[in-house]
């Protein structure tokens, strides 16, 4: 038998704010390559466990493992470096600058002097390649055109283009297809699938959007109040008592 070794392994993390506790003993193991979908109901803990992941809050137990390294203890900047790149449920664009410039300045993520690097004139090798991410996510109609003039979704794909551009190995998307209309939605699914598939890229996102989570994950981890709850396919959680309860109440399962 083969030993799949996994790419993220999250070791009983607890995080607490003052007398709540958002994440208790969460434990999850994301694969290499793979599309792994983070959800449940609202206050749940999930956007918590990202900003663990991208060591924005910082757990009082656990370990975070990855690619065998313990990231537990780094600094948010060191990130970049080791090829996790994020988007934010709330977005965290520049909405005065173009496009264009915002996902370039996603080039620069790695730089310590990203202003003085955006003000410099870009190689025509980094202006084709901020051009094919921009292409990418279907935004070329809207190249140069500034961020906040973009509607809700169209500003979560922006965001998706500019993690890109750091050439992540592992991509934290929250909620990408919030805002989106459904044309969008089949798009974004095409473009994870691919991300996964062609480019090897290890895709952990955070979704309220179910058609597009049962599509593309190859594996679900269910949590409500903290704590995991299920883990599965698709079609595992999708048929799983516990899981249906937690989004519908006691009694739904009944029905
Ligand atoms: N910085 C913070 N300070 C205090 N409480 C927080 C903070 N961030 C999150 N919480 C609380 O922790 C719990 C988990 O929040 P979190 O944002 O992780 O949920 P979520 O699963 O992402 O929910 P949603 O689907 O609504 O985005 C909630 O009760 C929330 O109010
Ligand atoms: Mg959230």
């Amino acid at each position: 038998m083969s030993t799949v070794t996994s790419f993220l392994d999250i070791q009983g993390i607890t995080v607490r704010f003052g007398g709540l506790t958002a994440v208790n003993k969460l434990s999850f193991q994301v694969q290499q390559g793979s599309i792994h979908a983070l959800i449940g109901p609202n206050g749940a803990g999930k956007s918590t466990t990202f900003n663990c992941i991208s060591r924005y809050y910082q757990p009082t137990e656990g370990c975070i493992v990855l690619d065998g390294q313990n990231i537990t203890h780094w600094h948010p900047d060191r990130m970049a470096g080791v090829g996790v790149a994020r988007t934010f449920q709330n977005l965290e664009l520049f909405g005065e600058l173009s496009v264009y410039e915002n996902v370039l300045l996603g080039c620069h993520a790695h730089s310590a002097n990203t202003l003085a690097r955006l003000f410099s004139r870009p190689s025509a090798q980094t202006r084709e390649w901020v051009d094919s991410l921009i292409e990418r996510v279907g935004l070329s109609h809207d190249r140069d055109t500034r961020a906040n003039e973009l509607d809700f979704g169209h500003q979560k794909l922006l965001e998706i283009a500019r993690a890109l551009a750091l050439k992540p190995r592992l991509l934290l998307l929250d909620e990408p297809a919030a805002g989106l209309r459904n044309r969008d939605i089949e798009n974004l699914d095409r473009l994870l699938t691919e991300l996964s598939q062609r480019d090897g890229i290890t895709v952990l996102l955070v979704e309220h959007v179910m058609q597009l989570v049962m599509s593309i994950s190859d594996c679900i981890t269910v949590m409500s109040f903290g704590e995991k709850i299920a883990e599965g396919t698709p079609k595992e959680v999708r048929d799983n008592p516990q899981v249906i309860e937690a989004y519908l109440g006691k009694g739904a399962t009944r029905a």
